[in-house]
């Protein structure tokens, strides 16, 4: 008796009723009846028993078990159970299996809402940690210049122009990060309206090479674009993308080593321009790659913070390219360089 429908039940539990009257009803014919007439009536009663108790038994299971799943519905699916749907129900399946699975599907969502709530909060709880820190710096630097300013260096003129020049380059961190900050809010919410156009990506290489080469004629490292004659046109939001390659570029010099090299590639894949950027800097080791563009993450904390990072370009990177709907990548090995790719569409 496993997994039958709530009429199989009916039917089993109707004939067993029938057997147990018929058994019961047996010597009372026998006793009180003489002819064949009145023996005829044993049949035809117990085919009326069957019936009855058939018609009984469904109805009374199939309203206690409506009921009960009902319930069940209600709970999970935390709505009213209209009339229409109570009429989807169909009692010669097995509905209570049905609802086992649909039960067991249910708990299995909600543990992974629960999961992904869990991961939230500790990302909410990590990213308010780094931000207080990240905004503490330079406010509390600040302060102090401020402060002895205040306490007589104003008169002093050995220090007081060097000491407001400190705590307006403080300042200015301070607002490049909130800009930084309130940008990645934007394209998050989908605030941020791309300004799609059709560009040379090669061109627009070249450009940020030329915005970034001071940068990079300081820290001996020389920049390059493989195949610079090359036309490739793609379609995105120029000003973005022109972000995203200053970043890594940026980055490169940033992580890089004397007298090294970047090189930016392309590869036409079907639909789309891969766009790499690959230098043979300080390196990533692998257990830091999964977690590279989340805000505020940086590998090394102290080299990051003496190059006045703070762990956002990346994630900036990474938005712009998602409101792209395309990804960016990295490959990484320490000691021997990294690469970062990136997918937009051909025009
Ligand atoms: N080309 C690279 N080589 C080695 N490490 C890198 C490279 N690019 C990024 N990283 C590592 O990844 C971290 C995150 O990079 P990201 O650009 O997001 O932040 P940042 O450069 O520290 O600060 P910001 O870009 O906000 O000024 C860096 O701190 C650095 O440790
Ligand atoms: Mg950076």
């Amino acid at each position: 008796m496993k997994h039958e429908s709530p009429r199989e039940v009916a039917v089993y539990v109707s004939t067993y009723v029938t057997l147990a009257a018929g058994i019961l009803l047996l010597p009372a014919f026998i006793l009180f009846t003489g002819n064949w007439t009145a023996w005829l009536l044993y049949p035809i009663s117990l085919v009326a028993i069957f019936f009855t108790s058939l018609l009984t038994f469904n109805y009374s299971i199939e309203r206690f078990i409506h009921r009960k799943i009902r319930l069940i519905y209600k709970s999970i699916h935390r709505l009213k159970t209209r009339k229409e749907d109570e009429k989807q129900l169909d009692f010669s399946t097995d509905v209570l299996s049905n609802v086992n699975r649909e039960v067991l599907s249910w708990a299995k969502d909600n543990q992974q809402q629960i999961n992904s709530l869990k991961e939230q909060e500790e990302f909410r709880k990590e990213f308010i940690g780094n931000l207080s820190h990240e905004l503490k710096t330079p406010i509390f630097t600040i302060q102090g210049y401020i402060l002895t300013l205040l306490e007589g260096g104003l008169e002093d003129p050995q220090i007081n122009r060097e000491y407001l020049e400190r705590a307006d380059r403080n300042l200015d961190r301070l607002i490049s990060l909130i800009n930084e900050l309130d940008e990645i809010t934007r394209l998050e919410s989908g605030q941020t309206r791309l300004n799609k156009t059709r560009f040379d990506i090669v061109e627009l290489a070249e450009e940020v090479i030329d915005e970034v080469e001071y940068k990079a004629h300081v820290a001996n490292i020389s920049l390059k674009v493989r195949d610079p004659k090359k036309l490739i046109n793609v379609e995105a939001d120029k000003q973005k993308i022109n972000q995203v390659l200053t970043n890594l570029l940026v980055n490169s010099i940033k992580y890089g080593k004397d007298r090294g090299t970047t090189r930016i590639k392309f590869y036409d894949l079907d639909e789309n321009i891969m766009v790499e950027v690959e230098d043979d800097g300080v390196g990533i080791t692998q257990e830091h790659l999964p977690r590279l563009f989340e805000r505020f993450y940086r590998v090394d904390k102290s080299r990051a913070r003496h190059q006045g990072g703070s762990g956002l370009g990346l994630a900036i990177c990474k938005h712009i390219l998602d409101a792209h709907e395309q990804s960016i990548n990295v490959r990484s090995e320490e000691g021997v360089g990294s690469t970062f790719t990136f997918t937009l569409k051909k025009a």
